[in-house]
């Protein structure tokens, strides 16, 4: 079976879900390890003072006895503290008394670059919020800490993974710049996975290309415009023989143009992936738009919001990259038991006469 995750909950909602089936029993999980992630996802330079009414932690309600995994459906949840200024306006059945606290007026001005005209236009909705709260970034929270879940599978097997911006100094300058300017800023984040022998994901199958269902995890995430594996875009550039990996006599690589990952299947070098991430859609100072209530030229919603959240992309990124390793690694090696796993981790590392760099 397939290990895979469905998660749930609206921004402001009472709280995000989440259901991971597949996974093997016996796993140990750390529970400060899973809540420090959702702390690292929370925190970075640019971050709104939501962050400071969050404290994201982990509940978990199913699958879990002791600290250990059973085999069964692992179901968490993390709670929105939020969702005490929005009981009314997000309740979930109509709600009794009168409009109080926030979102009791419908969002009629859609932002460009949000999932607000494209979401309302699709699901035939007559408030924007009923598109945004979902499409807000706020469910990667559930994302991550199933990564950290994922992460706790691959710590197993000694894969480590780990995801952080690319040049933060200059990063730093760029948001402290947006925000003298009330503007928003992107950049660049880059996650690294060590450990991983040849032989993840396969080029059997397009879907189960390694490298096609990390872009895809990657590209998943809100606000990702450009995904590369290895030196991805500037391979373009370069003549062949300066842009593969040469094969030395103990199977190692002189070099890593290529991220750890040839025709789909991972190569036993570093995996090596980057993202890329637009400037975030909501404005203080905000675009042209249009009322929907009237068809009147008007300026796009302002709403609380980042001014760059790219060092909380680099955790989400992580989890993600994380996961898909141990979902191609559970697909390849199985197991209904941790140990079970570990040990057709380990034949195959015998088989294949591969010693972890
Ligand atoms: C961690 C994280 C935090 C984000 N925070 C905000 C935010 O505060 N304000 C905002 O307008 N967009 C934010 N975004 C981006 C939007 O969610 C995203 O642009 C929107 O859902 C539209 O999707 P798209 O950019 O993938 O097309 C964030 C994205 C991530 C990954």
């Amino acid at each position: 079976m397939s290990i895979r995750l469905a998660t749930a909950g609206e921004s402001h909602g009472p709280a995000l879900v989440g259901i991971l089936t597949g996974l093997p029993a016996g796993l140990e999980l750390d529970r400060d390890a899973i809540d420090s992630d959702l702390a690292r996802r929370q925190a970075g330079y640019g971050r709104s003072p939501r962050q400071q009414i969050e404290q994201d932690r982990i509940e978990v309600l199913a699958g879990l006895r002791h600290g250990r995994t059973l085999g069964t459906p692992l179901a968490f949840v993390v709670r929105n503290l939020d969702h005490r200024n929005w009981t009314w306006g997000m309740s979930a059945w109509p709600p009794d008394g009168e409009p109080q606290g926030k979102g009791t007026r419908p969002v009629t001005l859609p932002r460009p670059g949000h999932a607000d005209l494209a979401g309302v236009l699709k699901y035939g909705l007559g408030d924007v919020r009923d598109a945004l709260e979902r499409a807000s970034a706020r469910h990667t929270a559930a994302h991550v800490a199933a990564g950290a879940v994922a992460k706790s599978l691959l710590a197993r097997v000694e894969v480590a993974v780990r995801g952080e911006p690319v040049d933060v100094e200059a990063l730093r300058q760029r948001i402290d710049a947006a925000r003298a300017e009330r503007d928003t800023a992107g950049g660049v984040i880059e996650v690294r996975a060590d450990g991983v022998p040849p032989g993840l994901g396969t080029y059997a199958a397009r879907e189960d290309r390694l490298d096609g269902r990390l872009a895809a995890a990657l590209m998943g995430i809100q606000a990702v415009k450009g995904v590369e594996i290895g030196d991805g875009f500037a391979l373009a550039g370069l003549f062949g023989s300066q842009a593969h990996d040469e094969i030395l006599t103990d199977l190692s690589r002189a070099s890593n143009r290529a991220g750890g990952i040839e025709a789909g299947i991972s190569n036993g070098e570093e995996i090596v992936v980057r993202a890329a991430m637009k400037p975030l859609p909501t404005l203080m100072k905000p675009l042209r738009s249009v009322d929907l209530a009237t068809g009147e030229p008007a300026q796009a919603l302002v709403e609380r919001s980042d001014v760059a959240a790219v060092e909380a992309l680099a955790v989400v990124a992580e989890a993600a990259v994380a996961w898909e390793l141990a979902v191609a690694a559970h697909d390849k090696f199985g197991g209904d038991s941790v140990d079970d796993f570990v040990g057709a981790w380990r034949a195959y590392l015998d088989r294949i006469g591969w010693q972890p760099r």
